[in-house]
């Protein structure tokens, strides 16, 4: 008997993926493989991926078109969120995870599968993110990950594909682990191991460098609605086209570089490299937007659920309760967040110049320094007395 009898595999067409073929029918007696590749926007021709799987031994490889999907219903929402693991990465990795997931359950459920595998080894957040939330989709379905289990190398993992006819892969593969997908990408392993030295200019595909950026500025106008990107300089765009087309606005300035030492959930702390130049400069406008019509109460609230938000998604908590109350919260708050931000793009900075919104909450007569003010200054006296009063009788019992 083996682990299961037919089994979606996620694919991604790489040397892991592909050995997992072979391995999951010899080695753990699986009857029938079918590999799922999603199109999620990284930018990889997917027809010779889904040929790949089938030399390799896959019974069926299917090709998901999620692109559309992955901005609407996950990297859209991080936005209104304004998602930032550790303050700092903006999740594009994270977020294609459940999608993923979930794709691997409709999949599975589709051609009768009794359970779905990844490629993911033990010591990352991706094998998390999976296996969390297909058990959250449908905790009936087995998960097998042969590549926590398998103990190859690289070089192994080639060696054993090869035995079953699987090409080794032709170029001499990247010295870095790398993830893509269109909200970004992420650069690990080589050099990068060593937290102190400079990330090698030639890692970095989506941004350009400070040095050979434009040395005149270009000012973008983003416009919100209800919190959800919908235009550019004025032009309304699709969610995919708007992402691609900032993408390559930002990118082109040398915006949305980050280089982080980050906390796995498996206790790891590993040095990262991300470039994710739309994603970064939404959020940024986003979170200008939300200061112009938020109260000052729900926007201070907010800060501490985007933190918990942030945190759910890296752990792999997406389709959890804890999430969906969150989510509910957040969507609470949009319902004014429209309107538009314009941010200056110069030589590796993206800085906000101006925003505006029919719903502003910003009010002249009360801010203005000149001779409109309306604000009624002798009532602050009274406020602050009382503002103060805890404070005042503490000093005066215990100062004396
Ligand atoms: N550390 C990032 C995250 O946990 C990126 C992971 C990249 N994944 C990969 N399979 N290379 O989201």
């Amino acid at each position: 008997m083996g682990r299961a009898t037919k089994v979606v595999l996620a694919y991604s067409g790489g040397v892991d993926t592909s050995t997992c073929i072979p391995y999951l029918k010899e080695e753990w007696g699986v009857q029938e493989v079918i590999t799922l590749a999603a199109d999620l926007g990284q930018g990889d021709e997917l027809e010779p991926i889904r040929e790949k799987a089938l030399k390799s031994g896959a019974s069926i490889s299917l090709v998901a078109d999620a692109t559309e999907r992955f901005v609407k219903e996950y990297a859209f929402p991080s936005i209104q969120a304004n998602a930032l693991y550790e303050n700092r990465y903006p999740l594009s990795t994270a977020l294609a995870r459940p999608l993923i997931a979930k794709l691997l359950v409709e999949a599975a459920a589709e051609y009768g599968a009794d359970a779905v595998a990844h490629g993911c080894t033990g010591k990352g957040n991706d094998q998390v993110r999976f296996d969390v939330s297909i058990a959250a989709l449908n905790p009936k379905l087995k998960v097998l990950a042969p590549a926590r289990e398998w103990g190859m190398s690289r070089e192994q993992s080639i060696a054993y594909g090869e035995n079953f006819g699987i090409p080794a892969p032709v170029k001499k593969s990247s010295p870095y682990s790398i993830d893509r997908n269109l909200l970004g990408r992420s650069i690990e392993a080589g050099v990068l191991e060593d937290p102190n030295h400079e990330p090698p200019e030639d890692i970095y595909l989506m941004t350009q460098a400070i040095a050979t950026a434009p040395d005149s500025p270009e000012y973008v106008e983003i416009g919100f609605t209800q919190g959800l990107p919908t235009s550019l300089n004025g032009i309304a765009l699709s969610p995919v086209a708007l992402i691609t087309q900032l993408n390559e606005l930002a990118g082109k300035h040398g915006i949305g570089r980050i280089d982080m030492v980050e906390n796995r959930l498996v206790g790891i702390k590993s040095r990262e490299i991300y470039e994710a130049p739309a994603l970064l400069v939404l959020i940024q406008a986003h979170r200008e937007l939300e200061s112009l019509v938020l109260t000052a109460d729900v926007s201070h609230y907010k800060r501490g659920i985007e933190e918990t938000y942030s945190q759910l998604v890296y752990n792999g908590l997406w389709y959890s309760p804890l999430k969906a109350a969150v989510d509910a919260f957040i969507q609470q708050t949009q319902e004014k967040v429209s309107g538009t931000v314009r941010i200056k793009f110069f030589k590796g900075n993206s800085t906000i110049v101006g925003r505006s919104s029919d719903y502003s909450l910003y009010t002249p007569d009360l801010a203005t320094y000149g001779a409109e003010d309306l604000f009624d200054h002798k009532a602050a006296e009274g406020f602050i007395y009382i503002w103060g009063l805890p404070t005042r009788v503490w000093s005066e019992k215990n100062r004396g």
